[in-house]
């Protein structure tokens, strides 16, 4: 175990049994980091009540158990001291640290446990419709996404992808009739290059302006509904060209989505007629003004009216709500997910707790399955607006990412002579940039898109990580060394050096609360203080100079460092240069 926090927490449980009795062996210790020394147990405080003695005095009885008792706790806490009204401040013992290092070191997982109870889950997000471009928007829901799709599946999760790909609607008989129109060539170059906005409004400008064109679109919506044949296949077509656009743009940023993964909202069509028997047959659906809609409990209006899921339209058409409708029932009643994690804008939070509210009235979300929204706040422009170009539109995402890398390019322009190795390292410092201030902030609380700060070398960033990485590797190679070598043993003098031991020994902690909370910035927080601890680490410690046993030690230390941070900047899917 290398976990200080889990180890500590069941140390405290053992003298709290020993102490006040067996039935005490499970009550949270309440472990928490301190300024004071390396944790604090705050549980003396509530078990003052219970025991009816003052928190001090339980604080002290406790105390004298972790340190006095020769057991193991004498072998990892070098101190435990009562302060204040009755926290127990714990230091660690320095062998004991240097112990879990190594084990930590020699640990292909360094220390990230696989999940005990292995889910099945899926992660929906991005969101891509087809024939529209990602734009500036799309980059967090997809992003943070990955990560946590990335970051379950480390730990043994079986993970689904399921990008909700909008490719259904009444708009597509107007599309189809525009690429009969420029015919199949012209369509495919328009939109394989993600040019979809001048193929929309061109299709959008017949549609308006020529009644015979705009006769055969609406023909065609029917046609594609009653699943005509050639008019699937013309269909079929666009969905294909813009796959083959999301394809790229997703490499590109080294997103792990695959066509596989594409869970299109035409999949449900099959289902959506029997969904709604089902839910109107258990009185969940009842028709209104035409329209079969459920209401579930818990959702009104502004005029306190209740709000509405329109499962099937006045005209039997099915929209939105529908397909989502299908999706969480074949999610849980056909996949069998125990958890599905919607990575979605906050604008659609309503939406989705009524799907969830739906789904459990109707008994497909049954404990211990859950569905959450994580919820993706508003990536802004300076001032709070939301991103426009100059002519108004949404700022593209791949355009966002070639100002990033430009911005990036000239960042590192002085160090690298070679173009073509400065424009891999500045493709690798833009994406990653670009992702990790994304991923950085909590998902929920929106963000001010400042490319300066995004691409500085100091500070929470993503070049300040990569950085790091580099930095890392240089040392070896100064030493002609190859990192895998270096393997210690560990010994911990210095405080930068027991401070960066520690500090490593956090990280399956780290990866777990990211599957646990579906928070992605919590590891990135994690890897930004390993980060600054191997730079104060690295200031104070000389590593190639020093003697024997240290330098082994030390070159240990920067062993495990580098593969914490590689593990983690890949789990977060932000590229790493091997140089920089
Ligand atoms: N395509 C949708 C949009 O552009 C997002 C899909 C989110 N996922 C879901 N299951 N509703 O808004």
């Amino acid at each position: 175990m290398t976990d200080p926090e889990a180890a500590l927490g069941s140390l405290v449980q053992q003298a709290l049994a020993a102490e006040f009795g067996a039935e005490y062996a499970s009550t949270d210790p309440l472990i928490r980091p301190s300024g004071f020394a390396d944790f604090q147990a705050n549980v003396a405080m509530s078990l003052s009540k219970p025991l009816g003695r003052s928190p001090r005095d339980i604080a002290g009885d406790v105390a004298d158990r972790l340190t006095s008792a020769p057991t193991v706790a004498a072998k990892a806490v070098a101190k435990a001291e009562v302060s204040g009204p009755g926290f127990i401040n714990i230091t660690l013992a320095d062998e004991w640290i240097a112990a879990q290092s190594a084990q930590q070191l020699a640990d292909p997982r360094l220390g990230v446990a696989l999940a005990e109870h292995r889910q099945r889950v899926v992660v929906d997000y991005s969101g891509p419709n087809v024939a529209k471009e990602l734009h500036a928007g799309h980059l967090r829901a997809t992003s943070v996404g990955d990560a946590i799709a990335r970051v379950l599946e480390y730990l043994d999760h079986e993970v689904i992808r399921a990008a909700h790909l909008g490719d259904w609607g009444t708009q597509f008989g107007m599309l189809i009739e525009h690429a009969l129109e420029i015919g199949e060539q012209a369509t495919y170059d328009q939109l394989a290059s993600g040019e979809f906005t001048a193929f929309y409004q061109a299709a959008r400008a017949q549609f308006d302006s020529d009644p015979a064109f705009a006769d055969q679109a609406r023909k065609r919506v029917v046609q594609l509904q009653a699943g005509e044949p050639d008019t699937i296949r013309l269909w079929q077509l666009l969905v294909d060209d813009s796959m083959e656009y999301l394809r790229k743009i997703y490499a590109r940023l080294n997103i792990t989505l695959t066509n596989a993964d594409m869970a299109p909202e035409s999949f449900y069509n099959s289902m959506l007629g029997d969904v709604c028997d089902e839910l109107e047959r258990r009185g969940i659906a009842v028709m209104s003004d035409g329209a079969l809609c459920a209401f579930p409990p818990g959702f009104a209006g502004r005029d306190g009216k209740p709000v509405p899921l329109m499962l099937r339209k006045s005209d039997g058409g099915y929209g939105y709500d529908s397909t989502d409708a299908a999706a969480i029932r074949y999610r849980l009643t056909e996949i069998g997910v125990t958890r599905i994690i919607y990575v979605v804008g906050a604008e659609q939070s309503q939406h989705l707790q009524m799907i969830f509210e739906l789904a459990r009235q109707a008994g497909w979300l049954v404990p211990p399955a859950t569905a959450e929204h994580a919820v993706i706040g508003l990536m802004t422009g300076p001032g709070g607006q939301r991103l426009r170009t100059r002519s108004g539109e949404q700022v593209k995402l791949a355009d966002l990412m070639d100002e990033a890398v430009d911005r990036a390019a000239t960042v590192i322009a002085d160090r690298y002579a070679d173009p073509l190795q400065r424009s891999q390292i500045a493709e690798a410092v833009g994406i990653g940039a670009l992702k990790y201030g994304d991923l950085s902030v909590a998902r929920a609380s929106g963000y001010v898109l400042d490319f300066d700060r995004l691409l500085a070398l100091t500070g929470n960033t993503g070049p300040y990580l990569q950085y790091a990485t580099a930095r890392i590797r240089s040392i070896f190679a100064r030493a002609g060394l190859d990192p895998a070598d270096a393997t210690g043993p560990i010994a911990l003098g210095e405080a930068a050096e027991r401070a960066l031991a520690l500090r490593l020994l956090g990280f399956g902690r780290a990866v777990t609360d990211v599957a646990a909370t579906a928070e992605p910035h919590k590891l990135a927080g994690y890897l930004f203080e390993l980060a600054s601890a191997f730079t104060v680490f690295y200031e104070q410690c000389p590593v190639l100079s020093a003697a024997d046993e240290t330098r082994s030690s030390r070159l240990a230390l920067c062993a495990l460092t580098l593969s914490v941070l590689m593990t983690g900047l890949h789990l977060l899917g932000i590229p790493v240069p091997d140089r920089m």
